[in-house]
């Protein structure tokens, strides 16, 4: 069992609410939202404006993945447009930052989680596991869509599901970057319980069966 978290990354960007309804008729869990500045990843896609205008046409939880640069500067103004879950990678900052950056978030009333470039061990995880809500290990560089889902994440993902189990069972570890109906498996079995899908949940012939294939 796992929810899928369908990226809006891959979706017609000149008609977003359109593809969200398709998420919420296909029954997609949640909406996956990649924010990126050009500046902690090589390009650039939406924002704030783009949250906010997104929160009314669902009901959907809005997952907002942060690629940006010092995302303390930015953490407040994402919940206030709408952000049910907010993650935030761990080497976009100082430590102090960080935490500050995850308490920030909680205090908004909002969950709040860190996330993992694929060379960022997971032990640089440690010092945040106690205020994470999520985790997500990303399987791919961040950055792009289409990319080829990289296997080797898979130990970082179980040891990630192994200490939460222990500090904090109801954590969730997200999983992003090319996943589909092959990938999905190996996911699911190292610990996984969110997994976030672009490219394959919106070039799926029958998005309907995706989704109940990723669930299962
Ligand atoms: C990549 C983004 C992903 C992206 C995944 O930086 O974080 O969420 O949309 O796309 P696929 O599923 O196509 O790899
Ligand atoms: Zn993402």
């Amino acid at each position: 069992m796992a929810k899928l978290s369908p990226s809006i990354l891959s979706a017609d960007f000149a008609n977003l609410e359109r593809d969200i309804h398709d998420i919420e008729k296909n029954g997609g869990d949640w909406v996956h939202v990649d924010v990126m500045d050009g500046i902690f990843v090589p390009n650039i896609t939406i924002g704030i404006p783009v949250v906010k205008a997104l929160r009314p046409v669902t009901s959907l939880p809005l997952d907002v993945h942060l690629m940006i640069d010092r995302p303390i500067r930015y953490v407040e103004d994402f919940v206030k447009a709408g952000a049910d879950w907010l993650t935030i990678h761990i080497e976009a900052d100082q430590p102090q930052n960080t935490l500050e950056a995850l308490d920030k978030i909680h205090a908004l009333g909002c969950k709040a989680g860190i996330v993992l470039k694929p060379k960022t061990p997971a032990e640089a995880a440690i010092p945040y596991l106690e205020k994470c809500d999520i985790i997500l290990v990303m399987t791919v560089e961040p950055g792009f869509g289409g990319q080829k889902f990289m296997a080797d994440m898979m130990p970082k993902v179980k040891q990630l599901r192994e200490w939460m189990d222990d500090i904090n069972p109801d954590c969730l570890i997200e999983v992003d970057g090319g996943v589909d109906a092959n990938t999905c498996s190996l996911c699911k079995e190292n610990g996984a319980g969110v997994l976030v899908a672009g490219s394959a949940y919106f070039k799926a012939e029958d998005r309907t069966e995706f989704v109940k294939i990723i669930q299962a």
